[in-house]
């Protein structure tokens, strides 16, 4: 038996039907719905959240207490605790597709010298004296650079050299021919970079003759969908037998649809475009080539490969020129990822006089810290707080996102897109927290104070009375229900402090045993970078006032946005810093924190507030 399903999303409103019986998310993902599910449907996260009208079960204990009593009163239910029982409407007021996306970042001048150049020639016509083969003929003329075996491009070349009188360009990577086209072409040549983070996606295009940017897109990664994290996306390559085909193709497609709008808005061919240049951490790394990520995610986290890789573009399904390459930056280890290479290499820490620490602060926080004689990194299981997950009112750095507040002279706080309220995102809640903790309605444990605690009475009115009880939790009342988009109060839970002071503690606890393992001072080190959309977006005197970064490093943090889209376009428009990346990968000593007894020490000092 079939039930009416219809569905209200940002798209518009269609009518279904559903199997009786299927599950509510299930459902929604066969019909391309896009609902947020950062635990991926496992029932932990407390974000499926959708508005239904009709009929539905009870609400479970469990989903009643990660839904809240006031969502559950205006109808909200989690779209992954249900099943389609009988007819019903689905309101899914999901804000993907409009969040802010870091994609500016500190640029450097670099040496100009493409991946992928190009030359005209006029090659010398064959004769009865002459009777060179086709391909000994073009490469004759190339410096000695051979061909490689590639029977698609020596299939074109009798065809291609008769069909320009022998006037071709030929263009090159490395030592190679990697392809000769009719006619000169050589005044069309460009590249795309692309930074692909678990959350977002950043292509950046190149003008390879140039060296000069042309155009910048940005999307959500598809693969969110299947949890917020690598650990869960892992998890459905390895529970569904087609799950490691679907993560790649989900991947390739952002890469595909970033070259289609390149080409649409500056009026470019596909075959225009000759290298693409990949970054992202390790787990992306594999997707993207679809290598099993299995071993990444349990002890003792082997990863397929940390190498660089130069493919055929067409081999990865990615649509640019056939000739074109793909070009894999390398990574270090499970949790050091070609991302952050290509942050260290644009952040130039690794040729800087004196110490830089670099972090970058997503689910995880990679910490590299070092310069030119030296480089030490490491991983930091921080969860998924910063990025809105497993916060009450948590949500990612979108349209209506609460993400900065002030609570000098009069509480304040503004939304992204200057929107009603909808939640609030990791800036947000960094700013939430280090707030509370100058008004004192936290104390240096973490816990929210109650009118029994000698501070409540002095605390100023205006404070006060957003203290209330929500659930059956302490809580600070950051936005009423009536400013919000949807009628639900939002607030920071006492619960919402503790995950905070969790992930805190980690990025605190993996910087100092890193400074301990070079056998550095915390005082030594000359400059913080801030990397990724979290690091662009954060208060830094907020950031320090919690204790996320250590208070010995004020004055020297820097925000550098996305350094590694920006490490990915030095390595589009230069071979030498391309190879510098490879040289960085090298140097970069691993720490593994969960084989180092001294971080639980750091971190069970490091959950204080000080
Ligand atoms: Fe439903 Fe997380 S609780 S996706």
């Amino acid at each position: 038996m079939d039930y009416n399903v219809k569905v209200h999303d940002k798209s518009g409103t269609r009518s279904l039907k559903a199997g009786a019986g299927i599950n509510l998310l299930d459902f929604l993902r066969m019909n391309s719905v896009d609902v947020d599910t950062p635990c991926s449907g496992k029932g932990t996260c407390g974000k499926c959240k959708v508005r239904v009208q009709g009929l539905m079960e009870e609400a479970s204990e469990k989903e009643m207490k990660l839904l809240g009593k006031n969502a559950l009163e205006n109808g909200y239910r989690l779209a992954c605790y249900n099943k389609i029982t009988s007819d019903i409407e689905v309101y899914v007021d999901s804000d993907a597709g409009e969040a802010k996306i870091a994609t500016g970042a500190k640029e450097r001048e670099v040496e100009h010298c493409p991946i992928i150049s190009k030359r005209f020639v006029k090659l010398k016509a064959p004769d009865i004296e002459d009777q060179a083969s086709d391909i000994e003929r073009v490469t004759a003329c190339s410096g000695g650079f051979d061909m490689p075996e590639d029977i698609a491009l020596i299939r074109t070349l009798p065809h291609v050299l008769r069909n320009s009188d022998f006037a071709v360009t030929c263009g090159y990577m490395d030592d190679k021919l990697i392809f000769v086209e009719p006619g000169d072409t050589t005044q069309k040549l460009y590249g795309i970079a692309v930074d692909i983070g678990t959350t977002t996606v950043a292509a950046y295009l190149l003008d390879l003759n140039t060296g000069k940017k042309r155009d910048v897109y940005s999307l959500l990664n598809p693969q969110r969908k299947y949890g917020a994290d690598v650990l869960s996306r892992i998890d459905y390559t390895v529970s569904c037998p087609t799950g490691l085909d679907e993560m790649n193709e989900l991947i390739i497609s952002c890469v595909n649809e970033a070259a289609s709008v390149f080409c649409s808005r500056g009026n470019l061919a596909r075959e225009d475009i000759y290298a693409v240049v990949l970054v992202g951490n390790t787990t992306m790394m594999h997707f993207l080539m679809k290598i099993p990520a299995n071993s990444i995610a349990a002890a003792p986290f082997i990863p397929g490969t940390t190498r660089m890789h130069k493919f055929r573009a067409r081999d990865m399904g990615i649509e640019i020129n056939p000739f074109g390459y793909a070009v894999m930056f390398p990574c270090v280890s499970a949790y050091i990822g070609a991302d952050t290479v290509a942050a260290v290499l644009s952040s130039g820490m690794y040729e800087n006089d004196g110490i830089s620490l670099l972090i970058d602060i997503g689910t995880n926080g990679e910490i590299v810290l070092g310069g030119r004689d030296w480089l030490y990194s490491c991983s930091t299981a921080a969860g998924p707080a910063f990025e809105g997950a497993n916060i009450r009112n948590g949500v990612g750095g979108v349209k209506g996102a609460i993400d900065k507040l002030d609570f000098a002279g009069g509480f304040s706080y503004t939304t992204i897109g200057d929107s009603k309220a909808i939640g609030i995102c990791g800036s947000g809640i960094v700013d939430a927290i280090a707030g509370m903790l100058s008004v004192g309605v936290i104390d240096e444990t973490g816990r929210i104070v109650d009118e029994d605690d000698e501070i409540y009475s002095q605390l100023h009115e205006s404070i006060r009375e957003r203290l209330v009880d929500i659930d059956g939790m302490k809580a600070f009342l950051i936005a009423k229900a009536e400013e919000c988009a949807s009628p639900i109060d939002i607030a920071i839970t006492q619960k919402d402090v503790r995950e905070l002071q969790n992930a805190k503690a980690a990025i605190a606890a993996g910087i100092k045993v890193l400074v301990k393992e070079a056998g550095i001072k915390m005082e030594d080190v000359d400059r913080v970078y801030l990397a990724g959309g979290f690091g662009s977006y954060i208060n830094i005197a907020s950031a320090l006032k919690i204790g996320l970064l250590p208070a010995e490093l004020e004055g020297r943090v820097e925000s550098i946005g996305n350094a590694a889209g920006a490490g990915a376009i030095e390595g589009i428009v230069s071979s030498v810093m391309l190879a510098k990346a490879d040289e960085i990968r090298s140097r970069i000593k691993y720490i593994e924190l969960s084989a180092k007894p001294e971080f639980v020490d750091e971190y069970v000092e490091c959950m204080m507030f000080e």
